[in-house]
């Protein structure tokens, strides 16, 4: 274990430099001219696994390609554990807000700042220079492992569910290891035990059959943006509930238990609404904030778009209004459910003057695991040593879809452990990982497995 730490730590600039490399990389798989870029991206990663020292494949997909990198197997019935991660990332936009540009990796201080640093390059490549080092110092890993990294995680993972299904046999496994969330702060490395589900939809609200002049004929016809706002509004209550019949029935309460617990988590509603610029805090009527953005279910409108966007005024009644909403979802509401009670309400409130068209995009289920298992304090275990601190157990708001089809096509738990900070700025500008979390991920990566294979029942899998 030593020379596999002490490896870490003499290459941690050399890695840093290779992380940039991959950052520059604008793998964006919400837009198609990044096509190329996404290619280039893999094939990258390809390199830099086999180089590593994994037997690496790059599997091709309807949509991007999918990396499969392999520890050496030595047969037997050795556990076998997955890392999962994903090249992909979120639009860059708008690009005006970057300090320096999102694809230019820039470091200050501590900070590796790039679109992708945090979300997800850094995190799964600290797992992977951390099984590099083992397989340098010629040090034995006590089990198996599986890469599998994907690019198309920002847009639902349609290819890599596809793959599971396919690729069932190999992918068997006793566990899967994600880091690709956070935790409260470096003093606080944690285990996650849960994730919100989620459920993406469009509306489209349509009036007449072209912009019309607003003095001629307003008044006489209905104004979509009007028509949508108003509709949406209906959506969520005064006391930030939301007002769909239905909704809530198949929520499993928080206990009374895990209530007390998730209050012990470091926050304060002061600092985070300082954090977040907003002048006061808002969510629902009796939760608290940590509750709020975690264990309980929402309505976001993502995008709102309707009529005349440019400068100065234009006076008309636009042809029609758009919405991108998604709803965040908890244990055990099922998205195909919780859609069809939407596009109910949506039509109900829908007045006669305009026509409505609903297109539903991706959707995941919400994850809930019990941390008390062996491989979750194995976890824990290793998140002491790697961060010098006693983890915490949490809750994330944010959705990873693929860890259900984990648990049903592979029949194993996800453990989620992850090495973002709360000011990392997923999906937003100025994105950044930490360096300090990039060397603590990769001592986790060296802690971990010597940890979970202790406690793995001999596999009877075949792999
Ligand atoms: N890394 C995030 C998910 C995440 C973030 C989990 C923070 C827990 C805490 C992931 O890359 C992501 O952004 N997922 C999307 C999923 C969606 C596009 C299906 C999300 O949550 O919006
Ligand atoms: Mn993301």
């Amino acid at each position: 274990m030593q020379a596999v730490l002490n490896y870490l730590d003499k290459h941690e600039a050399k890695f840093v430099e290779r992380l940039c490399e991959y950052v520059r990389f604008p793998s964006v798989s919400a837009q198609p001219q990044h096509k190329k870029d996404l290619a280039a991206c893999a094939e990258w990663m390809v390199n830099e696994c086999r180089e590593a020292g994994l037997e690496t494949e790059l599997c091709p997909t309807s949509g991007n390609p999918i990396i499969l990198a392999r520890t050496p197997r030595r047969g037997g019935t050795r556990p076998h554990f997955l890392v999962y991660g994903h090249y992909d990332v979120q639009p860059a936009e708008p690009f005006d807000l970057w300090k320096s540009p999102p694809f230019e990796p820039r470091i200050e201080g501590r900070a590796l700042f790039g679109r992708g640093a945090s979300d997800n390059k850094g995190q799964h490549f600290a797992h992977l220079k951390a099984v590099e080092a083992y397989l340098k110092t010629g040090t034995e890993l006590p089990c198996d492992l599986t890469f599998v990294i994907e690019g198309e995680e920002e847009v639902g993972s349609e290819s890599l569910a596809e793959f599971l299904k396919q690729r069932q046999s190999d992918l068997r496994c006793d566990a899967i290891v994600i880091s690709d969330n956070g935790i409260p702060d470096k003093e606080h490395p944690a285990l996650t035990y849960a994730l919100r589900g989620i459920f993406a939809m469009e509306i489209e609200v349509q009036g007449p059959s072209r912009d019309l002049h607003s003095g001629i004929y307003g008044g006489s016809v209905e104004n979509p943006a009007m028509a949508l706002s108003q509709l949406l509004a209906q959506l969520r209550d005064k006391n930030g509930r939301i007002a769909i019949p239905g909704f809530y029935d198949d929520i499993v309460a928080l206990s009374a238990y895990e209530r007390k617990q998730l209050a012990r988590l470091p926050h304060s509603d002061a600092a985070y609404r300082k954090f977040l610029g907003v002048p006061a805090l808002f969510g629902e009527k009796g939760y608290t904030s940590v509750e709020r953005r975690s264990a309980r279910p929402t309505l976001e409108i993502n995008g709102l778009t309707s009529g005349y966007q440019g400068d100065g005024s234009k006076t008309i009644i636009p042809a029609w209004a758009r919405a991108k909403l998604t709803l965040r979802l908890v244990p055990n509401q099922k998205p195909e459910k919780i859609r069809k009670l939407v596009e109910k309400r949506i039509r109900e409130l829908a007045p006669p003057t305009v026509r409505i068209k609903i297109t539903s995009g991706h959707g995941g289920d919400p994850y809930l695991f019990s941390p008390t298992g062996v491989e979750a304090q194995a976890a824990l275990r290793a998140l002491k040593k790697s961060f010098g601190r006693e983890p915490v157990l949490m809750r994330e708001g944010g959705s990873i879809p693929i860890v259900n089809n984990f648990k049903r096509q592979l029949g194993a738990e996800t453990l989620l452990l992850g090495l973002a900070l709360p000011d990392d700025n997923p999906h937003s500008p100025n994105e950044k990982f930490d360096l300090d979390c990039f060397a603590a991920g990769m001592r986790l990566g060296a802690y971990l497995w010597p940890e979970l294979a202790a406690d793995a029942k001999p596999s009877k899998k075949i792999h």
